[in-house]
């Protein structure tokens, strides 16, 4: 049994939405998931930082906005210092998502954000692994997956003037819940093989 955390922010339902579908994915490998709102974990004094410091994996997942994270899934990456000091989380699998309203959007640099603060901690990154099902003629973009082509981990897109429950559409969800899956599989074999 692997177990992975998933700690994400989001302003208005979009992200979070993604989250979901990406705890989807994880939890279709047998892995035990479970979703951390970063606002919970706004101070290193209090929230479920045990819970995440026994996690085997932890997955990092904000809206991009302008240009980086959001505010509070920055002040979470801060809170996380604590836990730097003292090698909590060397070695756990890490993994990130993002979220934004244009394809690409500067998602990259929320993307880079997250595989920085990881190897920060000393965790061991896992990317994406899919390529992108939009980068050729005759590619059909409405169920294209990964359509947004990013590989550092998962990019996805919600139009701006649309609530959560209208965005990011379907081929994105699934797309999100293939991260998931790679992200918690690629947990267990890491976990198997520490045994
Ligand atoms: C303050 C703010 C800044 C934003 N900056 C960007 C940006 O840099 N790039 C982008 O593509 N979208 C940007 N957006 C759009 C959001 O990323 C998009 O609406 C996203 O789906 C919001 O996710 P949420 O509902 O989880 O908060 C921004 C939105 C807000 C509110």
């Amino acid at each position: 049994m692997a177990k992975i955390a998933i700690v994400y922010h989001s302003g208005y339902g979009h992200t979070a939405k993604v989250a979901e579908h990406v705890r989807k994915g994880a939890a279709s490998t047998g892995a035990e998931v479970t979703l951390y709102k970063a606002e919970d974990l706004a101070s290193p004094e209090s929230g479920p930082w045990n819970e995440l410091n026994a996690a085997d994996g932890i997955i990092f997942g904000a809206p991009t906005y302008m240009g980086s994270a959001s505010a509070q899934m920055k002040q979470f990456l801060d809170a996380t210092s604590k836990a730097w000091f003292t090698d909590a989380w060397k070695d756990k699998i890490a993994a990130g998502f993002t979220n934004s309203g244009s394809l690409a959007g500067d998602k990259s640099s929320t993307l880079n954000q997250f595989s920085t603060i990881a190897a920060q901690h000393g965790m061991v990154w896992v990317n994406f692994g899919l390529k992108s099902g939009f980068n050729a003629s005759g590619h059909d973009f409405a169920g294209a997956l990964n359509r947004a082509g990013f590989y550092n981990g998962l990019a996805t897109q919600a139009m701006t003037d649309l609530s959560a429950e209208e965005g990011p559409d379907a081929s994105d969800l699934k797309t999100a819940e293939l991260f998931g899956e790679r992200v918690a599989n690629a947990t267990l074999r890491w976990v198997r093989g520490a045994a």
